[in-house]
């Protein structure tokens, strides 16, 4: 089956968005903020939403464009449907059917890719849609969100390095780094499968591998947007480091304070990061629109990791309003990042010559 065109691709970026704000909406509520009835019916799957409906859906949709095949875009399609399924309050083991369905093709992609060129890179990328397979059959067979968590954290921060040593392939790693590479993926697979502090503890090594390894220590003494994309990178790898570093220290026990800074300093600091730098050049990949570059890129960034820094304190000190006011400030900062986005392809849009 042939690839779709890229106006088609536009309702599965639009149902992959419901899932984030929905989603957004229902953290917010979980903080003690009041919310739309349509976020706080939702409160118990804001993880499910963020990561499978939200994420599992760009993600599908990056590598379906990537691939270039018809079939490709089911595993998209599947996530989105199944993140709507959860916000229309429909049977909630249709949508874990949808979003394992969603895993399984997405995985099914990457083992073609690696199949047709074997190298580290390829195989992370499968290594991550194995890991979204499999917290999303977890869930599906009645284990409960937070026993999914680290199979998703996985998910994402696979797909982020294998991203990550796929763009360094022309700059690759010694083979005394590719061998710790891989020590580091057994730490976190069996850390998933088996005990949260060693997972943070592999975690924490990935964060310091990449901080190494990346080309992005040496572009940050560029210019203009390769710059910006560095300092995205360089401060993602921080926070990787500090949500690691929390989650060897003290595990994952779900409603702990220790959950909320580790999951969050994971998933907001290093993987919001990660999506403000790679944004400029996977939107003009997957819509066909440029998104130039402007200083006003590094307001979110300093939005996102100043409140972060105040959620992380109110954890510590377990002060309820600084969390609460540092949630609020975290979900400002994506919409800022979001509306920042619009505002540079319109930018672009009327810069190009007709
Ligand atoms: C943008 C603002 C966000 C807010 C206000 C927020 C809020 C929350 C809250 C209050 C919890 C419960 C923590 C606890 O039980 O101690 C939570 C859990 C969680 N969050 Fe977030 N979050 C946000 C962003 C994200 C993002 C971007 C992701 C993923 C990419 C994410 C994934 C998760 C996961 C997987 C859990 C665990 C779910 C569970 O135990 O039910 N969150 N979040």
């Amino acid at each position: 089956m042939a690839d779709i065109r890229p106006p088609w691709r536009v309702p599965l970026l639009v149902l992959g968005f419901a899932s984030l704000i929905i989603g957004v909406g229902a953290g917010l509520l979980r903080l003690g903020w009041a919310v739309p009835q349509a976020a706080a019916d939702v409160a118990a799957f804001h993880g499910p939403l963020m990561v499978s409906g939200f994420f599992g859906t760009v993600i599908g949709l990056e590598r379906a464009v990537a691939l270039a095949r018809g079939w490709a875009y089911l595993a998209p399609m599947a996530s989105g449907a199944g993140g709507l399924v959860l916000i229309l309050g429909g049977p909630v083991a249709v949508a874990q059917a949808l979003l394992s369905l969603g895993g399984a093709v997405l995985l099914a992609g990457s083992a073609s890719v690696f199949l047709r060129q074997r190298a580290l890179f390829t195989f992370t990328l499968a290594a991550g849609a194995a890991s979204w397979l499999a917290g999303n059959l977890l869930w599906l067979g009645g284990f409960s969100v937070y026993e999914t968590v680290p199979w998703w954290a996985g998910f994402l921060v696979l797909t982020i390095a294998g991203e990550r040593l796929e763009l360094s392939r022309f700059l690759p790693p010694s083979p005394v780094a590719q061998r710790a590479f891989v020590a580091v993926l057994a730490g976190l697979t069996f850390g998933m499968a088996l005990e949260a502090h060693l997972f943070g503890a592999a975690l924490l090594a990935l964060a310091l591998w990449l901080l190494r390894q990346d080309i992005a220590r040496r572009t940050v003494k560029d210019k203009g947007l390769t710059r910006f994309i560095a300092v995205c990178l360089l401060s993602g790898y921080a926070w990787l480091a500090i949500g690691g570093a929390i989650m060897l220290a003290a595990g994952l026990a779900p409603g702990s304070l220790a959950y909320d800074a580790a999951l969050h300093a994971i998933m907001l600091g290093f993987v919001f990061s990660m999506v403000f730098g790679h944004a400029p050049i996977i939107f003009p990949a997957v819509l066909r629109v440029a998104v130039p570059y402007h200083p006003l890129f590094y307001a979110p960034l300093a939005l996102l990791h100043l409140s972060l820094m105040l959620r992380l304190a109110g954890d510590a000190t377990a002060s309820f309003e600084w969390r609460s006011a540092g949630g609020l400030l975290n979900a400002a900062a994506l919409v800022f990042f979001i509306l920042n986005t619009i505002a540079a392809v319109i930018r672009g849009r009327a810069r190009k010559p007709n």
